[in-house]
């Protein structure tokens, strides 16, 4: 089986329950992508449950007091995603009617969107085949193909992006997104991963050259 329907597989039987997958709405889906940067989802679930209860539509939020919207954030860390949050609501809410760009390159314009959001929000809200690529994404591909380039390096990065772009499903991108950054966080783990009962045992290059524990590398800078 293709990688793709291969994982996809495993993750409409092991997948998360989470309120931003019940939606298409891109105000809900940029907002919890900006809270799992660097957040665990146990973590920034409550919180996103908090915003949403506070703030029901971007235009709730764009006129909402910063210093109130720093408040909610409180404990998350990483400030400035609270405040480029709050300069991109405002900005949705009154340049562009409170509607957010639909595609990749348009997202990528706005405060606080980098490469990896805007993929989530294109691929999620408007199945637009662009691959993220998170800490999950490198920890699984790394393995799988036994990929040893560092990871923060510019060529790694750049050789990564190329290689999920090349997986992706584009029939269903923002499951196919969903799906390899689920399967790295619950079974491709950095730590004890859960190779004796992997979809993937049988063709994992890492797995067969014992260096589940050597990748992803990362270099020292
Ligand atoms: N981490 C950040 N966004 C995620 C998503 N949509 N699914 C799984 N893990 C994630």
């Amino acid at each position: 089986m293709i990688f793709a329907n291969q994982l996809i597989y495993w993750y409409l039987n092991n997948k998360r329950d989470l309120p931003w997958r019940k939606t298409k709405d891109p105000y809900l889906v940029w907002l919890s992508e900006i809270m799992l940067q660097q957040t665990r989802v146990a973590q920034g679930l409550p919180y996103f449950i908090k915003f949403t209860e506070a703030y029901k539509t971007v235009f709730d939020l764009a006129k909402s007091d910063e210093s109130l919207v720093l408040k909610l954030w409180q404990g998350l860390g990483y400030y400035s995603r609270a405040r480029n949050l709050h300069f991109t609501a405002k900005y949705v809410a009154d340049e562009l009617n409170g509607v957010f760009p639909n595609n990749y390159k348009e997202l990528l314009k706005l405060k606080g969107i980098g490469d990896y959001t805007a993929s989530a929000i294109a691929s999620v809200c408007f199945d637009e085949p662009v691959a993220v690529v998170d800490g999950n994404v490198y920890r699984v591909l790394s393995r799988y193909f036994g990929i040893n380039t560092p990871i923060n390096s510019s060529k790694g990065i750049k050789e990564f992006k190329e290689l999920a772009q090349t997986l992706i499903d584009s029939s269903q991108p923002g499951t196919y997104n969903q799906a390899i950054m689920d399967f790295g966080a619950l079974h491709c783990k950095p730590q004890n991963p859960l190779c004796d009962t992997c979809p993937f045992s049988s063709s994992c290059v890492a797995l067969e050259k014992k260096l589940i524990k050597e990748l992803p590398v990362k270099e020292k800078k």
